[in-house]
């Protein structure tokens, strides 16, 4: 791989590497040839799945259970290894806590960031790419959604990404970090081994998660926020993306800041999707050919915040990055089905 073959990249800190989309990244660089070490306080995920990625891969991960807010724990990690590149993903994701505990969201995600940058800074890392969200656009005004969209969040989850994103901004501007903000629409879906995927703690926010346990028979039925929208049958349309395409996505977003040297932008900006949406009752429909039983489902009212519309025009990543989403809606629900069938409560083991 590039980036190894230059000799620039060796090895790459991932925060939040424990978690869902961290634990799919994980993999994706050990492939590439690259060492990996993860920070992560396991406050929404598990060793386990780093276990399973050293399983996948046949290679170790480095595991620190660190608060990224503990700035001391933090500096050890840096003084121990010389990191090359730091993929920052740790963070609390949950709109609705959000909206209940705003200062814990603020504390949390934007001192974690703060700590890591100083990192950065005093250890002179120079290329960061940061976990941002579709959630920066709002309610779009028209789909496909730009990177050139205003931007605008609707809730303390969504602040703190935006607002990240504009500390990000400000240090590439003074500094000489490197900075890749990669705007995730949404991630489904699981590592083809069944063996890492989404275990979410408590009632799942999330729509696939949600059906997933509909369909093993751990809930009743899927509520359906909303049937009036103005869309294909009603339902909401989001841009559902395969979680290992996404992965990939930051192993070409690393390639790109290295490769391009100092020629290249300090910030750049990139929409992760695949540019076609699905409505609720499509991806339901497309989960019951993956599970081959019905799944029953409620259309209730809409969920505050929600937006009709979301989908990514990704013809820059396309194109910059030399990325493309490659998998369909129907494999992103089998492979979601196959995890959740072989790991029918996660990574709990009892
Ligand atoms: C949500 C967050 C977004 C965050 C993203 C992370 C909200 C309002 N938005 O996006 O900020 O970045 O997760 O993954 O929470 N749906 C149902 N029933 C359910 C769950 C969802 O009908 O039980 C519908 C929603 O109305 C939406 C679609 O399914 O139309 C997708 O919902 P979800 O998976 O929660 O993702 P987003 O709302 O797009």
């Amino acid at each position: 791989m590039r980036i190894l073959g230059r000799g620039r990249i060796k090895t790459v800190l991932v925060t939040g590497g424990a978690g869902y989309i961290g634990s799919h990244i994980c993999v994706e660089l050990l492939d590439a040839g690259l060492e990996v070490l993860v920070i992560d306080n396991l406050s929404n995920s598990s060793q386990e799945a780093l276990n399973r990625v050293e399983k996948i891969t046949g290679k170790t991960v480095l595991f620190y259970q660190i608060n990224l807010q503990d700035k001391a724990r933090v500096k050890t990690v840096f003084e121990t290894h010389t990191i090359d590149a730091v993929i920052h993903l740790a963070g609390l994701k949950s709109v609705g806590d959000s909206c209940r505990l705003p200062l814990e969201y603020y504390q949390n995600n934007i001192s974690s960031t703060l700590v890591l940058l100083e990192m950065l800074e005093q250890f002179s890392v120079r290329n960061i790419v940061f976990s941002s969200s579709a959630t920066v656009y709002g309610d779009p005004a028209t789909v496909p959604v730009t990177e050139q969209f205003p931007l605008r969040a609707t809730n303390p989850y969504g602040r703190t990404k935006l607002m990240i994103e504009e500390i990000l901004r400000d240090v590439a501007n003074a500094s000489h970090i490197k900075v890749v903000l990669l705007r995730y629409f949404n991630p489904i879906g699981a590592h083809e081994s069944g063996l890492i995927g989404e275990a979410p703690n408590g009632t799942p926010n999330n729509l696939l998660p949600y059906i997933s346990q509909v369909a093993m028979g751990q809930r009743d039925k899927v509520l359906i926020f909303g049937g009036d929208y103005p869309t294909i049958d009603g339902t909401g349309v989001r841009d559902y993306i395969h979680v290992v395409d996404l992965a990939k996505g930051h192993t070409k977003a690393l390639q790109e800041i290295v490769g391009n040297g100092s020629k290249g932008e300090s910030c750049q900006v990139y929409n992760l999707g695949t540019g076609h949406g699905h409505s609720v009752i499509e991806v339901i429909k497309a989960f019951e050919q993956a599970c081959g039983h019905k799944i029953i489902y409620e259309i209730v009212d809409r969920r505050s915040g929600d937006v009709a519309e979301c989908y990514a025009n990704p013809a820059l990543a396309n194109e910059k990055l030399n990325w493309r989403a490659e998998k369909e809606l129907s494999e992103m629900v089998m492979d979601a089905w196959h995890w959740q069938t072989q790991n029918p409560k996660g990574y709990k083991i009892d």
